[in-house]
């Protein structure tokens, strides 16, 4: 491939939600500082005020913003909105290359609009799969068809990439790089502390026993949100010592189902979505962690700390096979008992907390920097 009209590489990463902007964004920083590469954004605004929190954490540069988002919007209309907005937004920038990272629908949308356009796609954490195309929902058909639109297939493991041959995906368009997510966390961990005079450091201040934080929001969960807040209600109430730090995510059908049954309850933190670095600060300070997220999945083992994930399946299962992430299902009962067996074995919770790191040595973005600089000639 070559480069630019100028000699130039022109690099177009679409993105809309949090955790895209945060595995972009080391990605960007990278490309940004290598000579022969110009970083363009379009950012969908699939999350308004969840992607403008990261933009801000990590700087990332915003060429064009398309503020997609609506309250309670349906995938459908979504799915419309940014198929023209994006395809627009490429017609303008004219990339050599559209970079899309993960499963979102922005990702998904941003690859087929690459495509249309006839521009390379490069997709970051390309491969991930569990064996039902509804768990998570959209997510794994959104990752599938990004997996046939692309040319460029970053996968953060072996794992991944063995699931793409799988697929007829030619061996000599993979490459294994590690995660980015976990770029981004070797960028803000270690100085990662809680800001004073925050919501996040009062509660902390006041966690006197064990502290668990709990993230939830997948749209095959929405059905077991109420069963989710209900067993984390009683878990409050059998562990006398037990603070549960709950960001709530903005979907209103989290909140819809979260805040009745867990609002002003003692020792329940409910909070606003927390910045990035006072997110991985949280983490720092927790002893368990119950969520059904795809991103905490890999950050919490390279932390050292046990996680609880509420889901069927996972498409993680290295952190699985590492022993620091237990699949607990989506039933309310199961929770409560898995949930309570940990907090209750301070042994098991040191067993599981033996940092792993299957997902990557923090230095992806190079990796790709590497791979788009020998594919189109940049320097
Ligand atoms: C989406 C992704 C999911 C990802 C998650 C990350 C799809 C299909 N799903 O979830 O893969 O794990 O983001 O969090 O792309 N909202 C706001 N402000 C925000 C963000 C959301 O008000 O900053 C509200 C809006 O009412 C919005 C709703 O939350 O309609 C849901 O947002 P949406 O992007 O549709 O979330 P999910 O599809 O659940
Ligand atoms: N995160 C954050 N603030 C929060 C909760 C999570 O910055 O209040 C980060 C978290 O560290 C991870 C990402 O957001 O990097 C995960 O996002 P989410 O769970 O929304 O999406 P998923 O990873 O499931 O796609």
């Amino acid at each position: 491939m070559a480069a630019g009209r100028d000699g130039i590489v022109r690099v177009c990463f679409v993105f809309g939600t949090r955790p895209e902007v945060i595995k972009c964004a080391p990605v960007i920083r990278c490309l940004s500082q290598r000579e022969g590469f110009e970083v363009q954004t379009v950012l969908t605004a699939q999350h308004r005020e969840m992607s403008d929190q990261v933009i801000e954490v990590f700087g990332v540069p915003v060429t064009v913003d398309l503020d997609l988002m609506r309250a309670g919007q349906t995938l459908p209309s979504l799915t419309a909105r940014l198929c023209e907005g994006v395809s627009g937004a490429i017609q303008q920038l004219k990339p050599d290359c559209v970079m899309v990272q993960g499963d979102t629908t922005s990702c998904f949308v941003g690859a087929l609009a690459g495509f249309y356009a006839g521009i390379a796609v490069g997709h970051l954490e390309a491969g991930l799969r569990t064996s039902d195309v509804r768990q998570p929902f959209p997510e794994e058909m959104n990752r599938r068809l990004v997996g046939s639109l692309a040319s460029f297939h970053f996968a953060p493991t072996e794992g991944a990439r063995t699931n793409l041959l799988k697929e007829n995906v030619p061996a000599d368009r993979i490459w294994v790089t590690g995660n980015s997510g976990i770029d981004a966390l070797r960028i803000v961990s270690e100085t990662a502390i809680v800001a004073a005079g925050t919501a996040l450091a009062d509660v902390l201040a006041g966690c006197d026993g064990l502290v668990m934080t709990v993230t939830s929001h997948r749209r095959e969960n929405q059905p077991f949100m109420a069963g989710i807040a209900s067993a984390i209600y009683e878990l409050i109430e059998a562990v006398p010592n037990l603070h549960v730090v709950f960001p709530v995510h903005l979907s209103p059908a989290v909140r819809k189902a979260v805040m009745p049954i867990l609002s002003g309850v003692d020792r329940c933190h409910l909070l606003e979505p927390l910045a990035y670095d006072q997110f991985v600060a949280l983490m720092k300070r927790s002893d368990v962690i119950l969520t059904d997220s795809g991103g905490i999945q890999e950050e919490a083992p390279y932390l050292g700390k046990p996680v609880l994930v509420m889901r069927r399946k996972t498409e993680r299962p290295e952190a699985v096979e590492a022993g620091t992430t237990i699949l607990v299902g989506d039933d309310q009962a199961t929770i409560f008992d898995r949930t309570l067996g940990l907090l209750n074995d301070a042994e098991e919770r040191v067993r599981m907390a033996k940092a792993a790191n299957p997902y990557g040595d923090g230095y992806a973005s190079e990796r790709v920097a590497d791979v788009l600089a020998g594919a189109f000639g940049g320097r």
